[in-house]
């Protein structure tokens, strides 16, 4: 803390007496990948009147925080955290180039900064913006249901994370026709401040069509990745296999049926002749008619022969 208002205290006094010889200069656009070394490259100016002019303090700060994230003094260096660096090496107060060097870059190193460097002949001051981008990943496409044919509506959904700033999902069929407009997009941010970018597509039953490309732009309409879906891949082979199965155990069930008809018919003939036994009315074959009508063969010359005098 006695640093910081040591630092205070000289870059008043200093720059009050040499305003103008020394001045920060700074790349005006900072642009870092997420999660690798980003840089926010400043140099500082010198007056020919101040050329020999050695730095006494380097101060960078983000803009907002209280405490610097890399403080030079007296020939000691402070830093808030184990991620930043001077840019240069083996950077020493006769080296010009102030530049930070931030390591495995977050979202929250996105943001203004401000270097404040004082000499023996003079101080400067710069602000300037670190902007930090990350490439999406491949979208991966799904559908509901699971098994598309195009016989019936369905939905595609499109995902893709990990990239900043937001971009867009975009929809296309096989002809190049875009479908963006009949679907949906979410961009939600997740932990680590990156996007999660979802697209539904909602598709009609009948006007589907084969194939569908589901591409991740950008912030800037930068196209990054593509996902290619099939709906219904080889077509016939594939819709007409699982028939094909289907049919097998039909085989087997429709003898099962008329085996059992057979079954039922024969129990009925036995019930119709212990009836007849106890000398029941006839009349009672009545609910018999249907299985007389399907099986004329065994109930019927049995009945007629009964009921018959
Ligand atoms: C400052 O140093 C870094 C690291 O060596 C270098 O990449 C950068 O280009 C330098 N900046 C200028 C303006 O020379
Ligand atoms: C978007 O992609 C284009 C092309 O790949 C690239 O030039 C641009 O820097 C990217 N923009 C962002 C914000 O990532």
């Amino acid at each position: 803390m006695a640093s910081i208002r040591d630092f205070i205290f000289i870059s008043t006094l200093v720059g009050a007496a040499h305003a103008g010889f020394v001045s920060v200069e700074c790349k005006t656009e900072n642009v870092g990948q997420f999660g690798q070394q980003v840089m926010v490259d400043c140099v500082i100016q010198l007056k020919p009147e101040a050329a020999d002019a050695e730095i006494k303090v380097v101060n960078w700060k983000k803009n907002g925080d209280d405490k610097p994230l890399l403080h030079f003094y007296r020939g000691e260096y402070q830093r808030s955290k184990e991620r930043y660096s001077f840019a240069e090496p083996s950077w020493n107060n006769a080296n010009m180039n102030v530049s930070l060097l931030i390591k495995d870059a977050a979202m929250e190193d996105e943001g203004a900064y401000t270097c404040t460097v004082v000499t023996n002949r003079g101080d400067g001051s710069v602000s300037t913006s670190l902007e930090i981008r990350a490439k999406y990943n491949r979208p991966t496409v799904t559908s509901t249901p699971e098994r598309l044919t195009g016989d019936t509506d369905g939905v595609l959904t499109c995902t893709s994370e990990g990239g900043y700033p937001e971009g867009k999902l975009r929809w296309f069929d096989e002809h190049n026709a875009e479908w963006t407009k009949s679907a949906e997009m979410q961009a939600v941010k997740m932990k680590d401040g990156l996007f999660r970018l979802s697209s539904s597509l909602t598709l009609l039953r009948g006007s589907t069509f084969s194939k569908y490309t589901c591409m991740v732009y950008n912030h800037s309409g930068g196209k990054e990745e593509e996902f290619l879906f099939e709906i219904n891949p080889h077509n016939d082979r594939h819709e007409r296999g699982p028939e094909k199965e289907m049919n097998t155990p039909s085989k087997i069930v429709a003898p099962v049926v008329v085996i059992g008809s057979l079954i039922v018919g024969l129990l009925i003939l036995l019930v119709v002749r212990r009836r007849r036994n106890r000398h029941e009315p006839v009349s009672t074959c009545e609910p018999l008619r249907a299985v007389e009508r399907d099986h004329p063969d065994i109930i019927c010359d049995v009945e007629k022969g009964g009921s018959e005098p």
